[in-house]
């Protein structure tokens, strides 16, 4: 630390300030570590030591330190930066919080992540743009639970600059053994999740002892304090010496003449005359100019936001990325990733998630996961779903084929995010490990007769009659009334009823949810192929979630998939209880039945309603048949 104050030049020369700060490289980085292992405290320390504390808030923070601090009186830096009042009660940090500060050679933006369990989730986000990582570790406690649970995930999300600081070294009196052994502990650890190298710092944040100055109190140790460390710890990888990669964020087009791509450059180097194509459509072209206020680049390079013109006229689109014609990505639509779920609501196989990677966003859905990683313990575990904060690894198949690199290679490229398509939260994030081969050898075969030629000849239009509703709700009753009444038009259909496919097809399956997606994922593609076939399909399944039946609608064409909802109250179905399981339910003889302890979410845009407590069933079958020869 060099003697000047940031805060004095900023009242003298703003100038001078801003220009100074503008060289300077940026730097993030997380810190983490069990709750009181005194993360507050070390940030601000550091801000106070990089004289980022303006007067007042130096007031505030000595009067606020008098009240409710934890040190007697004396400045506790923890105030500075647990700002939340939630968190000045608990005692505890409930949420990402993003701090800056810069000394002479770096700007800096801290993460500080909380240290609860259920937080994996914040953690996640804290670190997924960080290039090192701050293990807190108190020395009367050592590597705890949490510890490795943070570097699990420091690892797993990429940050190769780690430091191991082991705190509060005053209270166990500089002791160089109890901090010898801490160290060696935390490698056996490091050295079993693949974090190849890490720098331990011993330290009392509370006394500045090894934060900016080397400490008097541990003549043992010749490494560098924490901020020196900070300062001069790589950030850069050889990201600018790989092939160039550009996710476009946006087609610029301010008027005719001008037509530029914008983004970040993800990897490598670009310059005018460069041949570059555009994935996933393979166009080659050249790079004609590079675009940047104020002028035009010779050279830009990982890191640097820019927009580039091409020499030709090919077509680019949002999301697409541009590559190195001579080294250009992979492209696949099946990966194997890990998974990190960050929702409430359990991940489901086969469910169709909204994924956004780089500038795109596709449609995907998750195989079982192959298993889930026990982080405590590094064990492998298998499991049939995720559950929030669960890391497991499984496969990804997307709707379409995407560019991409392993996240190990690149994080822009290989990482990314997970929506609910109804909720629109995100519920996952994940790393992509590599494309799965197998679908490079399954090509779709062309026929030669098509499903307008099959359906023409039965004089009809093929399509599906979806049915939803509670047990016992009528659905089976009113299909097979509907089937009976179009087959003597001379229809030709097929229906497949719930309890009866479950006897064949899906007679591996039960009522779990992630059964139930996969029951309605299958029903979705025969109904596909009996359409395909020409038929009018109807389906009588309970199809509890709108989720699935909206990827059944997704699966066929506009006008092909026709939704009835048999709606009948709850208490209804349990009144009518034909075949005696909502008595079974309640007594708690039968697990997760519809309506009683798994839930039905009803349609919310239906072609069709039908309500059974003023319809009977032959009039709901004639009115959904009118319909359908009408529609
Ligand atoms: S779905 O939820 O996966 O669409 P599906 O329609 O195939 O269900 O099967 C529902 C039928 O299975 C019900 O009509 C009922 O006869 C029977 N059944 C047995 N156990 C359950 C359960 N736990 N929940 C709902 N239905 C059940």
């Amino acid at each position: 630390m060099s003697a000047y104050k940031p805060a004095d030049l900023i009242e003298t020369d703003i100038d001078a300030y801003l220009l100074q700060h503008q060289h300077k490289s940026l730097m993030r980085f997380i810190t983490c570590g069990s709750v009181d292992d005194g993360k507050s405290t070390l940030i601000g320390r550091l801000l106070y030591d990089s004289k980022m504390i303006f007067e007042d808030q130096l007031a505030a923070l000595e009067a606020d330190s008098k009240k409710v601090g934890t040190q007697g009186g004396a400045i506790d830096f923890a105030l500075l930066v647990d700002g939340l009042a939630a968190e000045r009660e608990q005692g505890i940090t409930i949420d990402v919080a993003y701090r800056f500060f810069a000394t002479d050679s770096r700007k800096f933006i801290v993460a500080d992540t909380p240290g609860h369990e259920q937080y994996t989730r914040n953690m996640v986000t804290g670190a997924s743009t960080a290039d090192a990582a701050v293990v807190l570790i108190d020395a009367r406690k050592g590597v705890l639970t949490q510890t490795r649970r943070h570097s699990y995930l420091v690892n797993l999300l990429g940050i190769r600059n780690v430091v191991l600081a082991v705190n509060k070294m005053d209270l166990v009196g500089w002791d160089k053994g109890i901090y010898d052994a801490i160290v060696e502990e935390y490698a056996t650890f490091a050295e079993q999740i693949g974090l190849k190298t890490f720098t331990a710092i011993p330290m009392s944040a509370l006394d500045g002892q090894n934060i900016t100055e080397p400490s008097a109190a541990a003549p043992w140790y010749d490494g560098p304090p924490l901020m020196r460390w900070l300062e001069t710890v790589a950030v850069e990888d050889d990201l600018q010496s790989r092939a160039f990669r550009m996710p476009v964020q946006w087609v610029n087009r301010p008027n005719l003449d001008f037509r530029g791509f914008s983004g970040l450059i993800a990897a490598g180097t670009v310059k005018p005359g460069d041949r570059v194509k555009v994935l996933p459509s393979g166009r080659e072209s050249r790079v004609a100019r590079i675009v940047v206020l104020p002028g035009d680049l010779d050279q830009a390079v990982a890191g640097q936001s820019v927009t580039i013109t091409l020499a030709d006229e090919v077509d680019v689109s949002r999301g697409d990325v541009l590559v190195s014609a001579d080294d250009p990505s992979p492209v696949a639509n099946q990966f194997e990733a890990t998974l990190v779920w960050m929702d409430d609501e359990a991940m489901l196989p086969g469910r169709p998630y909204l994924m956004k990677i780089g500038a795109q966003t596709v449609t995907a859905s998750i195989t079982e996961p192959k298993y889930r990683v026990q982080v405590n313990t590094l064990e492998h575990i298998a499991a049939k779903r995720l559950e929030l904060n669960e890391i497991g690894v499984c496969n990804l198949s997307l709707d379409r084929a995407i560019p991409f690199e392993a996240y190990a290679d690149n994080r822009d490229l290989g990482g990314f995010i997970l929506i609910d398509r109804l909720s629109n939260r995100t519920v996952g994030a994940g790393m992509l490990h590599f494309a799965l081969r197998r679908a490079d050898n399954i090509h779709w075969q062309a026929t030669d007769i098509h499903k307008d030629v099959r359906a023409a000849q039965k004089g009809q239009k093929g399509r599906v009659v979806w049915f939803t509703g509670l047990s016992g709700a009528g659905k089976s009753t009113i299909a097979n009334l509907v089937e009976k009444r179009l087959h003597a038009l001379g229809r030709h259909t097929y229906l497949l009823d719930g309890d009866n496919v479950r006897h064949g097809l899906n007679k591996d399956l039960g009522f779990t949810e992630e059964d139930r997606v996969e029951n309605i994922r299958r029903v979705a593609e025969v109904s596909k192929l009996m359409v395909d076939a020409g038929l009018i399909v109807l389906t009588a399944f309970i199809s509890p979630f709108r989720a699935e039946r909206r990827m059944a609608r997704e699966m066929l064409e506009d006008g092909e998939f026709v939704e009835v909802y048999v709606e009948t109250p709850l208490a209804v179905a349990e009144e009518r209880d034909v075949k005696g399981l909502y008595k079974k339910a309640r007594a708690g003889q039968l697990k997760n039945f519809t309506g009683v302890d798994s839930p039905y979410e009803p349609p919310e845009h239906a072609e069709l309603t039908v309500d059974t407590t003023t319809l009977s069933p032959v009039e709901a079958a004639e009115t959904i048949v009118a319909w359908l020869e009408r529609e």
